[in-house]
């Protein structure tokens, strides 16, 4: 099948300032992509890019079979939601929504129909006579939301429309966005910094860093297979831990520059006597007894208990992280055994930070 959007080796440059380098993303039709990386590495360019709001300066943009090059932004047929809502204060939730129908000559009784429609899908019904003054955010960006269904796009992008709202009422949206996307059948882009909101939300992710697209695919596979440490460290609360760490002789363990140089077992076939960077989630690692099978000993510096949970960082520079159950009774100075199944252990190397093994 076609794919709605198709990037392929985009590159933007501003000037001699290279914004986007060699871009490919396919985007297949219902599909919700998010585009995540750290401030200032291009999502938002990137977005605007498919937008049209930016011209790119090589590579081909597709949507729906056809090449958008050229293509001002308002015949691409594409819905834009940002974090300010920019709804019209002094029109109702009913000509807010329809107020791109109307510019378009829409008649009254057929824009009536299409709020009562939209309202539905979004939980707005009971409030369509009210002005946005009289909504809280949560209700704001979902009308927001339904002024771009109405216009039936090819596709949706949002450049973080959340990140106004407090913790809570972004958990909700979260939950609410992605099931609208569902209910429409909706193909959908969605920019943020947040990586728990892009693991949570999306089929395919897509990290960016200064340009690049480091890796992407289902957040799962992100998150166990991550190809190098950037990628690593990125995905995942709280980050994987690394450590510097030597292999041991035939390449079935390693030895951390930490924990007392303890010796940890790794599933990946490494050479025997290089340096790596060992990573280790700190789910990962579970409190067990001195005598389990491969455990070694930490001593514990910080205890941070969160009630759910219980964060103990090791002594060690750097410290090693680890979630432990929120009834874990352990305190600063003592001696801990700590276990991590071989397979969960990931190799990096200390220069090129690939993912090894
Ligand atoms: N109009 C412009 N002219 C020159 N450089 C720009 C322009 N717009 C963006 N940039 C630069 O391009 C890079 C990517 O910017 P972009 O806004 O895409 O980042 P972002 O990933 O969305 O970051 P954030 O998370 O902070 O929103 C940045 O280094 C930025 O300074
Ligand atoms: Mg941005």
């Amino acid at each position: 099948m076609t794919p709605q959007i198709e990037l392929i080796d985009v590159n933007k440059h501003y000037g001699s300032f290279h914004a986007l380098k060699g871009i490919d993303v396919t985007i297949p039709k219902g599909q919700f992509v998010a585009l995540v990386g750290p401030s200032g590495c291009g999502k938002s360019t990137l977005l605007r890019s498919i937008a049209g709001l930016e011209s790119i300066s090589g590579g081909t943009l597709k949507i729906a079979g056809e090449v958008m090059n050229k293509v001002p932004p308002r015949k691409r047929d594409l819905a834009m939601v940002f974090q300010s809502y920019a709804l019209y204060p002094h029109l109702s939730v009913r000509d807010n929504l329809t107020y791109a129908l109307r510019l378009r000559g829409v008649s009254k009784a057929e824009r009536a129909r299409a709020a009562e429609e939209v309202a539905a899908v979004i939980g707005l019904g009971a409030l369509l006579d009210r002005r946005p003054a009289e909504l809280s955010g949560g209700q704001r960006q979902r009308v927001a939301m339904g002024r771009a269904i109405i216009r039936e796009p090819k596709a949706f992008l949002f450049d973080e429309p959340l990140s106004n709202l407090d913790a809570s009422l972004r958990v909700r949206m979260r939950k609410e966005i992605r099931a609208i996307h569902d209910r429409l059948g909706a193909t959908s882009v969605y920019v943020t910094h947040d990586q728990i909101e892009a693991m949570t939300m999306a089929d395919h992710v897509v990290v960016l860093r200064a340009g690049v697209i480091e890796q992407q695919g289902p957040p799962l596979d992100l998150y166990a297979r991550p190809v190098n440490r950037f990628v690593a460290g990125f995905i995942g609360s709280p980050a994987m831990n690394f450590v510097p760490a030597t292999v041991v002789e035939g390449g079935g363990a390693v030895r951390l520059d930490a924990a007392g140089g303890a010796e940890v077992a790794v599933a990946g076939r490494v050479e025997g006597g290089r340096r790596v960077i060992a990573g280790i989630r700190p789910e990962h690692l579970d409190i067990v007894g001195a005598d389990t099978p491969g455990a070694f000993a930490l001593t514990v510096g910080a205890v941070e208990p969160t009630g759910s949970v219980t964060y103990v960082s090791s002594d060690d520079e750097p410290e090693i992280l680890l979630v432990a159950d929120g009834a874990t009774r352990v305190r600063t100075g003592d001696r801990i055994h700590v276990a991590i199944a071989p397979e969960r252990v990931h190799l990096f190397d200390p220069e090129s930070e690939a993912a090894l093994g």
